[in-house]
């Protein structure tokens, strides 16, 4: 019933809005956050994901950001993000909204992604913004300004991408189904989004039990195993 269910949103729907996290990309090979073999059960987040770390550990910092750069290497997107893509070709989906920072949405051809924690892909330097290497951070040199250079994800603590933020409150607000996928839904503000919509709402995930805002439809799985099963 529940993905005949979601099929059948999708199909009617004028406006669909998706919005993944971290347990969008394990299948692929990449660690999630919080679940038991995330990455904060080994790794305490404000040791490496804050500007604090950044500024005051930048070794530590810059070994977490190094190993799931160089990680990326050895993964790729999975078929559920080329299902996603292949539903933004056909018209049923307007916007992925991710929590993501591997790129994997773009690369597995989606259009219109809003990453709305940054992206570990492209490098800055953290004092004057200048845009930097992938190849100098991971040979941790500074910048010419003589500041650290880091990924251009959001680190606890730090605002979103006002542009990205705001494009996808708008979308949400006038999405008729908002689908969310793969995530805790415990990390502010992005953990709002799927209240503010007055459109029908839909939670895909291996844990079911800590979300804390009612959905009209929830679906307990695996992401690729799920979305390999809607019939369009
Ligand atoms: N299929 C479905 N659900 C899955 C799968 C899977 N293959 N793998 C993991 N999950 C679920 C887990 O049960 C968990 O509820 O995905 C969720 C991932 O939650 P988190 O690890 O908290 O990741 P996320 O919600 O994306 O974290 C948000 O927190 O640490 C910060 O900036 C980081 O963007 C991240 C943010």
């Amino acid at each position: 019933m529940s993905i005949e269910q979601l099929s059948e949103w999708l199909k009617v729907s004028q406006n669909t809005v998706v919005l993944t996290g971290a347990g969008m990309s394990t299948e692929s090979g990449i660690p999630d956050f919080r679940s038991a073999s995330g990455w904060w059960q080994n790794i305490d987040p404000r040791t490496v994901a804050t500007v604090e770390a950044l500024e005051r550990n930048y070794p530590l910092f810059h070994e977490f950001y190094k190993m799931r750069i160089e990680n990326l290497e050895k993964v790729a997107p999975h078929e559920g993000h080329e299902i996603l893509a292949e539903w933004e070709r056909q018209g049923l989906i307007s916007l992925v909204a991710t929590q993501n920072v591997d790129g994997f949405h773009q690369l597995a051809g989606s259009q219109n992604v809003e990453e709305l924690h940054g992206s570990i892909r492209t490098i800055r330097c953290h004092r004057c913004g200048k845009r930097a290497e992938m190849a100098a951070f991971l040979q941790k040199q500074s910048c010419s300004c003589s500041g650290k250079l880091r990924p251009n994800v959001v680190l606890f603590g730090e605002n979103l991408p006002q542009a990205s933020w705001k494009k996808v409150i708008d979308s949400i607000e006038e999405a008729d189904l908002v689908v969310v996928i793969g995530t805790s839904l415990e990390v502010y503000p992005v953990n709002q989004l799927p209240s503010m919509t007055n459109g029908k709402t839909v939670y895909i995930n291996l844990d079911t039990a800590k979300q804390v805002i009612q959905f009209d439809l929830i679906i307990k799985g695996k992401v690729k195993e799920v979305l390999e099963q809607v019939i369009i």
